[in-house]
């Protein structure tokens, strides 16, 4: 297959298991004409995260963010109930807010000034009195288009531009088990410290999607960090970042699971239960969800919820969403997640940990993100075609629910129980096979969901 063939979405990945092969040709991540048909197909027909109730506790407070290409205002209204608007003036078309966040009770448009409340109802056409409109203008409505469906579940705001999705807790389906893990560490839910990472690569959005749940890449891609975490082992350095021993966890067993609807998870038993922010609070969790849950908590855990939300409690925790910009291009958001009223020296705690890693000047963030463009450079080459990494660990997955799976009560879609060192890529096969499907449904104009 070359880029000069057309379009057969369901032949970019050769998911064949009975015979051992699952492989993903690069004109998904580099063909242009694959990102519309994406934008078209994935991103304007499913959920995607908008942001957490706690960025919203009182009436007429607002955030806003992107699904896909589309610009989103989610407000809370008059009377607490939140909605989700395009964040586009019907007049002609601009943005209402050009900030993130606020109060307002009315939006006035920078524009002409035509002005909504905070449920999104038209409460004024400036110099109305004088304008002479036809009476079919007063015919249609002027209000701001609602999106498809909005929907919260544990904290996290929910939207579709598309009314025609599951219910959202179906979407999430067996995963809720690993959400509740980050989203029930605060007895009084979680929310984001002030300030967030905002950048963008040159790379293809998938990219990031699949590096969320890449084990494999560890030891080569942050060799530079692990040097570094090694000469803070001996005492030397910033020993106040309290970062972990990394060589403790590669004899550690984990694995991953797949679950339904593209969304995906890695965990790892945790050497070091005692670095990590939230073991200050563990008895009161235990207490409070039971020691099953509260134990998983202390586990590494990244989880991508398809097609660009990850939750990552590998050192600290971390919220990140991408949004696709280009077929080679892509904006990154990055939040560290804390629990409400968490007392200040784990927060301080936690900070540290994450501004070590994650930051954009952290150690490890840049290497991924150089990865990321050095793939894409690879890409533009007409002599590659089908990648080789999505079959690491095939062997090791089973369908349906490992004895982890069974013994926590959730059924994933297959489970991989092993030790780390299979740095398994089997992570990735629910995210291309829902790519494929969904892809697949929009290119023959059938439903996306049934
Ligand atoms: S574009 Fe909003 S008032 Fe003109
Ligand atoms: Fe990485």
């Amino acid at each position: 297959m070359n880029s000069a063939q057309p379009i057969h979405p369901h032949h970019y990945v050769d998911d064949r298991p009975q015979e051992g092969i699952f492989r993903v040709h690069k004109n998904v991540y580099a063909d242009p004409q694959v990102f519309e048909l994406e934008i078209e197909h994935i991103f304007n027909k499913t959920w995607s995260f908008l942001g957490l109730t706690s960025q919203i506790p009182k009436a007429h407070d607002w955030i806003s963010t992107y699904i896909a290409r589309s610009p989103i205002l989610i407000t809370r209204d008059g009377s607490n109930e939140i909605k989700a608007f395009i964040n586009a003036c019907r007049h002609k078309g601009s943005q209402l807010t050009r900030t993130e966040k606020g109060n307002n009770k009315y939006h006035s448009c920078p524009y002409h000034g035509w002005v909504y409340g905070s449920n999104g109802k038209l409460a004024d056409i400036k110099d109305k009195e004088h304008a002479q409109y036809a009476p079919a203008f007063d015919t249609e409505s002027h209000d701001l288009i609602p999106i498809g469906k909005i929907a919260v579940y544990k904290g996290l705001i929910f939207g579709s531009l598309s009314p025609d999705v599951p219910e959202l807790e179906d979407f999430l389906g067996e995963l809720k088990f690993f959400i509740d893990l980050a989203m029930d560490q605060g007895e009084h839910g979680m929310e984001f410290i002030p300030g967030n990472i905002e950048f963008a690569y040159e790379g293809n959005w998938k990219l990031q999607l699949e590096n969320g749940t890449d084990a494999y890449h560890l030891t080569s891609t942050h060799v530079g960090f692990l040097d570094l975490m090694a000469k803070r082992a001996m005492g030397q350095g910033n020993i106040e970042a309290k970062q972990f021993d990394w060589q403790k966890r590669f004899s550690q067993n984990g694995g991953d699971f797949q679950f339904e609807n593209g969304h995906t998870l890695i965990w790892l038993n945790q050497a070091e239960v005692k670095k990590r922010p939230i073991y200050p609070s563990i008895e009161a969790i235990e207490k409070r969800l039971g020691k099953d849950k509260a134990q998983w908590m202390l586990k590494m855990r990244n989880m991508s919820i398809f097609p660009n939300l990850q939750i990552a409690d590998s050192t600290s925790l971390l919220m990140r969403t991408f949004r696709p910009l280009a077929v080679n291009r892509t904006e990154l958001r990055y939040w560290c997640l804390a629990p409400i009223g968490e007392p200040a020296a784990q927060r301080a705690w936690r900070l540290r940990q994450f501004e070590d890693f994650f930051n954009v000047s952290g150690l490890a963030t840049p290497d991924d993100t150089i990865t990321y463009e050095t793939c894409q450079a690879g890409f533009e080459s007409s002599k590659l075609d089908w990648l080789q990494g999505h079959a690491r660990g095939m062997m090791s997955v089973q369908e349906g629910a490992s004895e982890t799976a069974k013994a926590l009560g959730f059924s994933p879609r297959a489970s991989v129980d092993a030790g780390f060192m299979v740095q398994s890529e089997s992570s990735f096969h629910p995210i291309y096979r829902e790519w494929a499907r969904m892809m697949k449904a929009g290119v023959q104009g059938g439903k996306t969901y049934e």
